[in-house]
């Protein structure tokens, strides 16, 4: 059993965000991923931004952050591949096999990783999971397909409903649509992840098994713990 943690979730972020820096390639660009713990690892990137030639992003926050900091952003199509991807989650399996979407960028996330030869998951311990689905299953759809779709999960036991911000339907940066998923047990996140790919209306699902982690940099109460995959 893990000892209560003094570290807040916060720190722990800090603490992978940094723990991070170790798989960045000088000289070479990096894959950067979306959320609160990415933003840790941006914050820490910066103090090697003179090494490293930029980054291809994953979402119109982190490109912001990024250029914040003065480092150059590509655009995916001017990189052919990548060493690395680094990126948080909503959930991670003893397999490397993680939900994401919770910051909306799902699409642009998987698109990313798909060019990088490894994922660096970082993440706080309470995204550790024996299975995926407790966390609502991020679906980035087709607004015109959202209720088939909706369907469609509810015949395999899911109630889909439509993220909303500030009371209208929460558009991507894709100017699409999110589903989130609850009551799902993802238990073979592989076959699951192909069958709903295949829906019409769907952009992206949230399950990232075929680009799964290969490494995962999980804070703890007992530092950083490295998981391979
Ligand atoms: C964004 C994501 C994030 O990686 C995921 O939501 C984790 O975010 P955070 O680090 O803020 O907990 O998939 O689409």
């Amino acid at each position: 059993m893990t000892a209560p943690s003094t570290l807040s979730q916060e720190e722990l972020k800090t603490l992978v965000g940094q723990a991070a820096l170790h798989y960045v390639v000088p000289g070479e660009i990096v894959g950067v991923g979306t959320g609160s713990t990415v933003n840790k690892f941006i914050d820490a990137l910066a103090t090697m931004k003179d090494s490293i030639r930029g980054a291809v992003s994953s979402s119109e926050a982190s490109t912001a952050r990024l250029k914040a900091m003065g480092i150059a952003v590509f655009d995916a199509n001017e990189v052919a591949s990548l060493s690395v991807y680094i990126d948080g989650a909503d959930e991670i399996d003893g397999r490397g096999y993680m939900v994401k979407g919770g910051g909306a960028a799902l699409t642009r996330e998987k698109i990313v990783a798909a060019l990088a030869e490894r994922f660096v998951c970082i993440a706080d311990e309470s995204k550790l999971v024996k299975t995926l689905g407790a966390f609502p299953l991020p679906v980035e759809v087709i607004p015109m397909a959202a209720a088939q779709i909706a369907r469609r999960f509810a015949a395999m036991g899911g109630q889909a409903t439509l993220r909303r911000k500030d009371g209208q339907p929460l558009v991507t940066d894709n100017g699409q649509h999110i589903l989130d998923v609850r009551g799902l047990q993802i238990t073979e996140p592989l076959a699951f992840e192909s069958q709903v790919n295949q829906w019409p209306g769907v952009v992206t699902v949230g399950v990232f098994a075929h680009q799964k982690a290969h490494v995962c940099l999980l804070g703890t109460a007992q530092g950083v713990r490295t998981l391979q995959f």
